[in-house]
């Protein structure tokens, strides 16, 4: 590598000094076993870590909520469970120089009925969405404020295992279904 190269140089994001400007971004490679990240999860970010990245960003699409449901092994960061999973994986990753985060989001209609625990499937129109082709219910006001205290929650639980941010997924999920 060239000395200098700006893209080996560290980067300052608010309260966090990246070792270098390469990161891994989110792709669920559904690798997760009873929507938990465990061993195999915890050793394909490890290697990531090791092989120099300065932050690799965990799951694709955790969900928040439990009528999110898990439509192509998405890690359920609604269930209090996932903290000690997910505290080991960041520890791991710290321990070879890398920041974790995590991508949360609420899939909205991007999503089936009959995955997770068959619940309706909510979005903020009867718009049927092309790949998954649920039916959405029409979220009610107190859908909406029930997710986002999902979303405030699941952050918690992200913060509590000692991650180092998260990212809100903003494309084609229930965010950007408005
Ligand atoms: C199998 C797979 C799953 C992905 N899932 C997500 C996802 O859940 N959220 C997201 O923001 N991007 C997702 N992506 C997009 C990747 O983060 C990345 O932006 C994209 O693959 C382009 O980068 P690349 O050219 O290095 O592959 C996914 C990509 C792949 C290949």
């Amino acid at each position: 590598m060239p000395a200098g190269d700006p893209l080996l140089t560290p980067f300052k994001l608010k309260h966090l000094t990246l070792r270098n400007r390469l990161m891994t971004t989110s792709h669920e490679p559904a690798y997760s076993e009873d929507g938990m990240p465990k061993e195999r999860y915890r050793l394909y970010h490890a290697e990531r870590a090791k092989g120099g990245v300065a932050l690799t960003m965990t799951a694709g699409s955790a969900v928040v909520s439990l009528d999110s449901p898990p439509v192509f092994g998405n890690l359920l960061a609604y269930k209090d469970e996932i903290v000690p999973w997910l505290r080991d994986l960041a520890d791991v990753c710290h321990e070879h120089g890398a920041a974790v985060m995590i991508q949360l989001t609420h899939l909205g209609r991007r999503s089936v009925w009959n995955a997770g625990d068959w619940l309706p499937v909510v979005a903020p129109s009867l718009v049927r969405e092309p790949a998954h082709r649920a039916f959405p219910k029409i979220a009610e006001a107190f859908d909406l404020e029930r997710i986002a205290a999902d979303y405030a929650a699941a952050a918690q639980r992200m913060q509590a295992a000692g991650l180092d941010g998260i990212e809100l997924e903003m494309y084609g999920h229930l965010i950007d279904q408005f």
